[in-house]
């Protein structure tokens, strides 16, 4: 079932940015403002397919827990977005309990809002860091987020029909 998101789990993410990196790839790999925004450049309709949601306990199956406060459950979503019905990047929120305080409880309540729409446009947003990784042909990213200080992990791959693979590479 989880299994639509398996090249995503499977990136390995660079300590540098890799040197082979075109500067038209890096401007989609570090783009700071909302990948939404960005694909909609590129299609008339982005559309949201969730693949998991819900809350997880603590366990192996959470790389992210190292970079995330320990927490006792985590808010994850899955997604597929999708560029024109066209399956253009896997994305995976993890978010500690902790941070789903106040205005971030809406973070559980995005259904098929791409996280974007919510995340840019809360004034409170910072970014401790952006790592780009590899799995295979396929590139992605994750980011440590911040709402009013507190972190979420969101990690994007850039599937085979997303528009950043027909820029030069
Ligand atoms: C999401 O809705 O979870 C989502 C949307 C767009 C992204 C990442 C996550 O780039």
């Amino acid at each position: 079932m989880t299994d639509a998101l398996s090249p995503l789990r499977a990136l390995q993410f660079f300590d540098s940015l890799p040197q082979e990196l075109s500067a038209a790839w890096l401007d989609w790999l570090l783009l700071e403002d909302s990948m939404t925004k960005r694909f909609e450049q590129y299609c008339t309709h982005v559309t949201v397919r969730i693949v998991q949601e819900g809350f997880i306990s603590q366990d192996d199956s959470l790389p992210e827990a190292t970079l995330l406060p320990p927490a006792m459950r985590y808010w994850l979503r899955e997604i597929v977005l999708c560029g024109d019905g066209e399956p253009w990047l896997l994305a995976r929120t993890v978010v500690p309990e902790s941070t789903l305080v106040g205005p971030e409880l809406a973070l559980q309540q995005l259904g098929s809002t791409p996280l974007g729409r919510y995340l840019f446009s809360s004034s409170s947003l910072t970014r401790d860091y952006i790592q780009v990784g590899r799995s295979e042909a396929l590139w992605g990213r994750r980011s440590r987020l911040r709402l009013s200080g507190k972190p979420l992990l969101l990690t994007e791959l850039f599937l085979p029909n997303s528009p950043l693979y027909k820029e030069e590479r």
